[in-house]
């Protein structure tokens, strides 16, 4: 691999110092990037990258980091994540043992695979697609069933000290930036078109909307109900949010709104640990989740598929030929995603074939080098031959990665799906409550809130889990640790993801250029390429010349990643969201 460490870093890699965003002294260095020999966070806030480092510094561990930035993150990025949401995790340890944590929400008791497809309740206006907004969008919870779990087997500090950032950034307020202000002027768009919402999602309306006179860019805000929840939870465990009062109140909230969420589905949560997904690449080792997210197995079939292409010599070579390329990759991995994934206690769900090295490469000798094809003839329809036995804006998510000074590394992707997600939430304490229901297939051939068509594997079911992109992945050279990497933005997730690894392990573009070049996304369905900014002429062109149809959109996910080099590490968080690194 050819050094990607540019020289304006160089300067910094001897340095030992506290590394937060731009380095002093330094103006060319851009204040989303980061670089400490010891340990580094990288979060898409600040104030929650530096909860983790605070804990770092402390001596925790990093899960004890981790689930510090996590709590932040539920604090000062209410648009994204949270207690009310899910998420899912890898641990990876410096002498080589991994675990995955799936804490992803759960289908109610009493959700059924047609819930979605009745009539609602009128709410006023327009009515609010129901697995999207209000009760009957809510998933049961596991964001804390997760943490819970990953402290009692790996944690080294005590709760109530990882909880603490968090509670002076609830108690004291942190200063809302453009990312929030963003997904205010969306949340309150959905308010004007569904009039109802104002009253029946009220606490969303007036704590994050401002009744509809959005607050500033650099205006406080203080969350003291959160305060009090995290006060509690410090004070109970992280097992209270399933039993008890708290428990209680969750269940008043949604049943009183006419959802069918129960005490009983929050007591009943578990905790999944699963196998991750390996796979090699190249001269690397890829370490990231499977079903059900989709994420992890969309990224290795397409890695597998890409291995077939001599992608270095390419990119200098042919840039816009590794572009189309890599669309056509993913296109093939999104179509088996809607027809093939869901979750894995529901039903077989055939990730060996699909992530195998002969698998990739018939799907990568169906790849026309000139020209896309149309939807129909990406991946693979037929029943019989997947199944049988094998031959030979980011909205409501938030991921963040962790290294310790012992090398320890945990990356992680919690969601509440969209922007404040169902828009419901429980007053008492602050918290806002996911509509993960939106990730099942909720109306069988409608789109999600991501545009994604999906399939019967992903039908709603009681106690099943919705499908997911959420992609944290380590990437391992010679058994350590070189890219700790995942993103938010639902489907964009994959195809992000996707994009930095190939900037940084096949391409040789430095740090800077992996997180800022142009992001191509095509997920298949619908037929057409988005990219986050305004694709180089000489690509446009070429990748129409080609038959993609490229659409007017301007999208991509939000990326965090560390990234190893030449002893450091170097911290980024995505400037499209407004996150800072912090490391030393
Ligand atoms: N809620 C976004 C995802 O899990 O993909």
């Amino acid at each position: 691999m050819s050094s990607i460490l540019t020289p304006v870093l160089l300067p910094f890699v001897s340095v030992c110092l506290v590394a937060f965003g731009a380095q002093p002294g330094d103006a060319t260095s851009p204040d989303w990037l980061a670089v400490g020999t010891q340990a580094m966070v990288a979060s898409d806030s600040a104030p929650a990258s530096q909860a983790g480092l605070r804990i770092l510094q402390a001596g925790g561990n990093a899960v004890d980091a981790a689930a510090a930035v996590s709590f932040a993150l539920g604090v000062t990025r209410p648009e994204s994540t949270g207690l009310g949401g899910g998420g899912f995790m890898l641990v990876r340890w410096a002498d080589g043992r991994v675990c995955m944590l799936d804490y992803r929400e759960v289908a109610p008791a009493a959700a059924t695979p047609d819930m979605f497809s009745r009539p609602a309740g009128a709410e006023g206006g327009e009515v609010p697609p129901p697995s999207r907004y209000g009760p009957l969008a809510v998933a049961v919870p596991g964001t804390l069933a997760g943490w819970e779990y990953a402290l009692r087997v790996f944690g080294s500090k005590p709760l109530p000290e990882l909880l603490a950032p968090a509670i002076t950034l609830a108690e004291d307020g942190f200063a809302l930036d453009a990312h929030y202000l963003d997904n205010a002027a969306d949340a309150l768009k959905t308010y004007q078109k569904h009039p109802g919402l104002q009253q029946s999602c009220a606490y969303v309306w007036r704590t994050f909307l401002g009744s509809g006179t959005l607050p500033r860019q650099g205006d406080m805000l203080r969350r003291p109900a959160l305060a009090k929840l995290l006060r509690l939870i410090a004070q109970d465990g992280a097992g209270c949010l399933h039993h008890g009062p708290v428990a209680a109140q969750i269940e008043a909230t949604v049943r009183a709104a006419g959802g069918i969420l129960t005490r009983d589905d929050l007591e009943r949560y578990e905790v999944r640990r699963r196998e991750p997904l390996r796979c090699r690449y190249r001269d690397y080792t890829v370490l990231t989740v499977p079903p059900p997210s989709s994420g992890g197995t969309a990224i290795i079939e397409g890695l597998k598929i890409l291995e077939t292409f001599d992608l270095p010599r390419l990119a200098t070579t042919d840039p816009a030929l590794t572009t189309h390329v890599q669309i056509e990759a993913l296109k093939h991995a999104f179509a088996d995603r809607a027809r093939w994934l869901g979750d894995p206690d529901f039903g077989r769900v055939p990730v060996e074939r699909l992530t195998s090295a002969a698998y990739a490469r018939r799907l990568a000798a169906r790849i026309d080098v000139n020209r896309t094809k149309p939807p129909d003839d990406y991946g693979t329809a037929d029943a019989a031959e997947l199944l049988a036995p094998p031959v030979g804006d980011d909205g409501g998510t938030s991921h963040f990665c962790v290294v310790d000074k012992a090398g320890n590394v945990v990356v992680a992707t919690e969601t509440i799906n969209t922007e404040f997600g169902s828009l419901l939430a429980v007053e008492e304490y602050g918290l806002i409550l996911n509509n993960e229901m939106d990730d099942f297939t909720a109306v069988a051939g409608a789109p999600n809130a991501f545009g994604l068509i999906q399939g019967e594997a992903n039908a709603v079911a009681p106690g099943k889990r919705p499908l997911s992109s959420m992609s944290p992945t380590i990437v391992l050279k010679d058994n350590e640790p070189v890219l700790l990497v995942g993103a938010s933005g639902g489907p964009r997730i994959i195809t992000s993801v996707f994009h930095v690894m190939l900037c940084l392990l096949d391409y040789g573009r430095s740090p800077e250029e992996a997180m800022t070049s142009c992001r191509p996304h095509q997920q298949w369905s619908p037929d057409e390429v988005c990219f986050d900014h305004d694709p180089p002429a000489s690509l446009a062109a070429a990748l129409q010349q080609r038959g993609h149809h490229l659409a007017d959109k301007r999208r991509t996910g939000i990326v965090q990643f560390i990234l190893r080099r030449d002893g450091t590490w170097i911290g980024a968080s995505d400037p499209r969201k407004g996150g800072r690194p912090a490391g030393y």
